[in-house]
């Protein structure tokens, strides 16, 4: 059997892209709040507050919050072991920079936690996911030390909370987006420079080390890891000048896990930061705590790999999907323009694994595209998504192989948008993930019913036979 024993087989959420409920007992407002919805061709913009009128879809997104039980239970069905959700942080720190957290937040999450339990499910909770609480703009959010501070005081209650409840975190979802997206990963404007993302990027770090050595402390049983937004890429050709290209691309992104696996900064990092005269913000103790505090293990998101070569144009991804001037003539492309590379997956799992040798586990992947309700047996509505079955089928298998043939260390997988939630990136409803299709549409409006998709009953026997039947 190539799945060891007790593998994580799950899926994926997160609070902001899911809950709605925005303003629900006591929540603050917080990044995603203020971002309207965007399209294939249309960014999302970030208003000044919450304007009236505005489409915002994190407003209600699918209601997940207050329907969590019957998506749960569906998670249960499918036989997952685990779910990956993320807590709000805004829930439970309505500011941010609040001494006292805010009860009915935290209840909200036993509740969810009781459920998963009560469905056999191990909650494996993102800390931060693509949403800070708004109000710490008022310092500068991560540019300041402050939302140190901040999150080690949000992280901490929730270890001590949830203790016995919750034994997997991830502190920050995709951190190394700080250089893609600083908004997105931590309230940081979108158009930064570099040397203020890469003194956020500095405090996340520093904050993650002490959210691990505070787990430890309160739970040894707890296990902390960090999250890579999974960007991949290959030289354009075996040209050496599109080699160095790509090599010097990856680094921009390999020094995120290269920091949080091992503890300190690499050293083509250093002499970057020395050429270009950046500073990293360094107080007496900060070496010493980015060493105790590395991760136990790495998690990732993947979902296409990449092309880049020596035109160095760099990356965008401000309209939701990478740009890098090149594109990859042997694979396909969703509607999205993301590419489908299941090789890729392999391929990021013997790098890691090489890289580090500590456990690693995929927390996203999948396919986004449209899906078509249609009438199914006994008049119930269903989907029938094939193409989303051939997507996960050429990946897991990917997995497989990368366990039974090169030996890698795989902890779970935990596909994205189990049940089908907003867009990140676009904001859209209709680019689609789950198992589970939900009747909303770009605009907020549907029944909010849930319907098994026909991959909700393929996954179901995946899970059963530990991946053995991807049939
Ligand atoms: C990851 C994020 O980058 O990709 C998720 O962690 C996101 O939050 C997912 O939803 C898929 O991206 P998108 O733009 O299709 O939602």
């Amino acid at each position: 059997m190539a799945f060891p024993e007790g593998f994580l087989w799950g899926g994926a959420t997160a609070a902001n892209q899911c809950e709605g409920a925005y303003l629900a007992d006591g929540k603050g407002l917080n990044t995603a709040d203020v971002m309207t919805a965007g399209d294939v061709n249309t960014r999302r913009r970030i208003t000044d507050g919450v304007i009236e009128g505005e489409n915002y879809p994190s407003h209600t997104a699918i209601d997940h919050y207050h329907r969590f039980r019957e998506d749960i239970a569906l998670f249960g069905e499918m036989g997952f072991k685990t779910y990956r959700l993320s807590i709000n942080w805004a829930r439970i720190f309505p500011n941010g920079d609040d001494t006292e957290p805010n009860e009915a937040g935290l209840a909200h999450y036993d509740e969810v936690f009781d459920c998963c339990r009560e469905h056999g499910i191990e909650p494996l909770v993102t800390l931060s996911h693509y949403e800070t609480p708004l109000s710490m703009q008022k310092f500068g959010s991560w540019k300041s030390r402050k939302a140190v501070d901040c999150f080690v005081r949000y992280a901490e209650t929730c270890f001590r909370r949830y203790k016995g409840k919750v034994r997997y975190w991830l502190t920050f979802n995709e951190i190394n987006c700080m250089s893609m997206m600083p908004w997105t990963a931590g309230g940081v404007p979108n158009d930064a420079d570099e040397q203020t993302r890469m003194t956020a990027a500095y405090h996340q770090f520093l904050a993650s080390a002490q959210a691990v050595q505070l787990a430890h402390q309160i739970d040894p049983e707890n296990k902390v890891g960090m999250m890579y937004g999974g960007i991949f890429s290959y030289p354009n050709t075996c040209d050496p000048r599109d080699v160095q290209a790509n090599d010097e691309f990856m680094r921009t992104m390999m020094f995120y896990p290269d920091v949080m696996v091992r503890g300190y900064y690499p050293a083509y990092k250093l002499r970057e930061f020395e050429r270009k005269g950046i500073v990293l913000p360094q107080q007496p103790g900060d070496a010493e705590l980015l060493k105790a505090g590395a991760v136990d293990f790495l998690s990732y998101s993947y979902y296409f790999s990449m092309v880049v070569g020596q035109k160095g144009e760099g990356m965008d991804v401000s309209m939701g999907s990478p740009e890098t001037g090149y594109t990859n003539p042997y694979i396909p492309q969703t509607p999205w323009g993301w590419s489908i590379d299941p090789y890729g997956l392999r391929h990021s799992l013997n790098l890691f694994w090489e890289r580090y040798q500590v456990p690693l586990m995929i927390v996203e992947n999948g396919l986004g595209t449209f899906d078509e309700l249609v009438e199914g047996p006994n008049g119930v509505p269903t989907v029938h998504d094939d193409y989303r079955i051939d997507y996960l089928r050429q990946h897991i298998k990917a997995m497989k192989d990368a366990i039974e043939i090169d030996g890698v260390d795989l902890m779970g997988y935990t596909p994205w948008g189990c049940i089908d939630l907003v867009s990140a990136g676009t904001g859209e409803m209709k680019k689609r993930y789950g198992f589970i299709y939900v009747d909303v549409d770009d605009e907020g409006r549907g029944t909010f019913n849930r319907y098994r998709k026909d991959s909700f009953y393929w996954y179901k026997k995946v899970i059963a036979t530990n991946g053995e039947d991807l049939g």
